[in-house]
């Protein structure tokens, strides 16, 4: 018996890496612009990070986790996310001491375990960042803003930025208690999870996705109409700053996350193009979350976006490669060697260049060059080499002509 991808995991190869390789390409040297570094935390972490990290209550830790005893006997889990890891990164490495404003980026696969369906894996991939040391609301805006611009640069279209306010403890634990007692008011007309949800994190209904609790929440009162003064100012500046960089949004007082470490602001992208699950990326202000596993009082902000749906957002289109493709054909005794050589001279100067391993007819080795779209085939056989020259065809323009074989690495 054959033995496949296990189910919801993807090999990803051509054609589509090619669109991967551009789009984290355009991360990396986008994020550095605004003074990002990349950081590269183990896919496997002790499960109470995660459990005290993401909240034992919420759905990635109760039902999503790839948990397993290591042959030690401890507990580790595949990381479902990226941000717990790089908070425990950045305590055990005593960054703050370092800098008290550092920012990092990630990109790699994360694993859930989730039903798979379109848009949805159980190893997917994340491109992530997180802003260590600023309260301000300009961060938050920043941080936004750079997400923005970043989709806009790889080409997403049709896509709304919502971005709502979660509050801190001060304003969110009174109205939990005014949102638990309307709720319990509609108990017996929600779903068994929004029933659970009421005693155990009432905040988490809105992120139900049954339509009939969706329609009977439309009454529920808002944490954005409860803010505490401090929350509610800073909200206020984070739309400013949004605003002044012309970065748009619209006012999501429903958006509640799935993990519980955020506060303040919380966001989505959105793209009505990816039918049910249609949030790309998502992300906010965890301003509690270094001290709770451990370390400094640290605020933070940040998000990930998901490849696999952008990469459906972003559908068929040919990402830019750099460089000119050559195909090099020999034919004939003696043709090998130079031609090898004259690979080596194109390649060192940046050019991709294929040549076949064993001689093949010329139709094989031109069909080969046909297929995967060559700007130039160089053809050298017997008569060309002992004439010291080689065609040169312009397979985009169909042109054909015969150049010094010698000079040919200097017309590149
Ligand atoms: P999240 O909303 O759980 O946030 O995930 C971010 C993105 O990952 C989602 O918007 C979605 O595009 C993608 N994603 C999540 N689950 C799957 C899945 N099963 N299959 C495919 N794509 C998926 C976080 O993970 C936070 N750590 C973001 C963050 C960083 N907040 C602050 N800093």
């Amino acid at each position: 018996m054959t033995i496949k991808a296990i189910t919801g995991m993807k090999d990803n190869l051509s054609p589509d890496i090619a669109l991967w390789q551009a789009v984290e390409k355009t991360a990396r040297e986008h994020f550095s612009k605004y003074f990002y570094e990349e950081i590269r935390t183990p896919l496997l972490e002790e499960t109470s990070l995660f459990e005290r990290g993401i909240g034992t209550e919420t759905g990635v830790v109760k039902k999503e986790m790839y948990t397993f005893d290591d042959k030690g006997g401890d507990s580790v889990t595949l990381r479902p996310e990226g941000t717990a890891s790089v908070v425990r990164a950045y305590i055990e490495h005593n960054i703050q001491r370092a800098d008290p404003v550092t920012k990092f980026y990630y990109i790699g696969p994360m694993f859930r375990y989730e039903r798979p369906q379109k848009g949805r894996l159980r190893q997917f991939h994340q491109i992530g960042v997180e802003l260590f040391g600023a309260t301000e609301p300009a961060a938050d805006a920043e941080v936004i803003g750079m997400l923005d611009l970043f989709f806009q640069k790889v080409g997403v279209k049709n896509y709304e930025l919502q971005i709502n306010s979660l509050g801190c403890t001060e304003c969110r634990v009174p109205f939990q208690k005014k949102l638990t007692d309307h709720l319990k008011s509609l108990a017996g007309e929600l779903c068994a999870d929004c029933q659970e949800r009421i005693t155990k994190n009432p905040m988490r209904v809105f992120d139900c996705k049954v339509e009939k609790c969706k329609e009977k929440l439309k009454a529920a009162p808002v944490l954005l109409d409860a803010l505490c003064v401090p929350c509610k100012t800073h909200f206020d500046a984070v739309k400013s700053g949004l605003d002044a960089a012309q970065t748009k949004y619209i006012v999501n007082p429903r958006i509640a996350r799935g993990l519980d470490y955020y506060q303040r602001t919380a966001f989505e992208f959105l793209s009505n193009d990816l039918g049910s699950q249609n949030a790309f990326a998502g992300g906010g202000r965890y301003d509690g979350l270094v001290k709770e596993l451990g370390g400094p009082d640290v605020p933070a902000v940040g998000f990930a976006l998901g490849m696999e749906r952008l990469i459906l957002l972003l559908g068929d289109k040919k990402p830019e490669v750099g460089g000119k493709k050559t195909y090099i054909v020999f034919m004939g005794s003696g043709t090998e060697s130079p031609a090898r050589k004259l690979a080596g001279e194109l390649r060192a100067k940046g050019m991709t260049v294929e040549i076949d391993y064993a001689e093949k007819s010329m139709k094989a080795q031109l069909r080969r060059a046909g297929k995967y779209n060559f700007d130039y085939v160089i053809i050298l056989g017997e008569s060309e080499l002992a004439k010291g020259v080689a065609q040169l065809k312009d397979y985009k323009t169909g042109e054909q002509k015969e150049v010094v074989f010698s000079s040919i690495a200097s017309l590149f």
